[in-house]
């Protein structure tokens, strides 16, 4: 859930918040649903001031709770639900345009692979889209959030998950997947390389990074030089002055 700008102001280095709401139900609302009033701790009501100061390992931001009483929250988006504690497992509800794009795109019964799967975002739709998803995560906190989420969207029998360091899954597994989502944590980029590594060869791959604008052609070439076709590409918001995450769809057009 996000806040409007206006509201924004009120409150120094505010970043994000999430609540045992559904945002959807706020739909041309937010003005008043923003307003100081809906802050006030309610029954089942939670707010969090994310401080993006203090990212640590496993890329948690640590949170300074402005009303209610805990960080385990429910966040709701586009029929999923998703419990996790955000005072322990990242979460961005900032993707979730993107969640369902990929969703619209995946086809059932391909192999999906996604390292940094956290609690599940990316991996419960494409899997209850009918793709057979391998989600990888170091973060134990995240797995065990992941393996409830998975339970209460229903899609157990879609969904492997793993608890391991995606930099080493070149050692284990061999290429055969159609399709990744990676929702790359900052300065990880690397991780591209093994994941090309695991891809049959025409499979599609969404990576996510963090870039300045005039930083786009180049990494479009290396793309190239790398044995990636770059099918499509979009900015998916401002993290930092000058500074986006992109989307860059990706296909394997060579082996080496
Ligand atoms: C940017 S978050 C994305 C989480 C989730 N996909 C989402 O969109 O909410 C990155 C996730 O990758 C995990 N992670 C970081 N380094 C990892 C690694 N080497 N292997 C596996 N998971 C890792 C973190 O614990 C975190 O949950």
């Amino acid at each position: 859930m996000l806040f409007t700008p206006k509201y924004s102001r009120a409150i120094p280095d505010y970043r994000r918040y999430c609540h045992h709401l559904d945002p959807t139900r706020f739909r041309g609302r937010k003005e008043r649903y923003c307003s100081e009033d809906n802050l006030v701790p309610k029954e089942n009501q939670n707010s969090f001031k994310q401080n993006l100061k203090g990212q640590r390992r496993c890329r948690v931001a640590n949170y300074e709770i402005i009303a209610g009483s805990e960080t385990v929250t429910t966040h709701k988006e586009f029929g999923f639900v998703y419990r996790l504690d955000v005072s322990k497992v990242f979460f961005n509800p900032r993707l979730s345009y993107e969640r369902m794009r990929l969703a619209s795109l995946v086809q059932p019964g391909e192999m999906v692979l996604i390292p940094f799967c956290g609690a599940g975002p990316f991996a419960i739709p494409l899997a209850s889209k009918g793709a057979k998803v391998l989600a990888v995560e170091k973060n134990t906190e995240a797995c065990r959030w992941m393996s409830e989420n998975v339970r209460l969207n229903d899609v157990d029998d879609k969904i492997l998950m793993v608890r391991a360091d995606a930099f080493r899954l070149h050692y284990v597994l061999k290429s055969l997947f159609d399709r990744a989502v990676i929702p790359t944590p900052y300065g990880c980029d690397g991780i591209l390389d093994v994941v090309y590594s695991l891809m049959k060869l025409g499979a599609s791959v969404h990576f996510y990074t963090f870039k300045k604008d005039y930083q786009i052609e180049g990494l479009i070439n290396e793309f190239e030089r790398s044995g990636f076709r770059v099918n499509f590409y979009r900015k998916c918001g401002n993290i930092a002055p000058g500074v986006c995450r992109w989307v860059f769809d990706l296909i394997k057009s060579e082996d080496f």
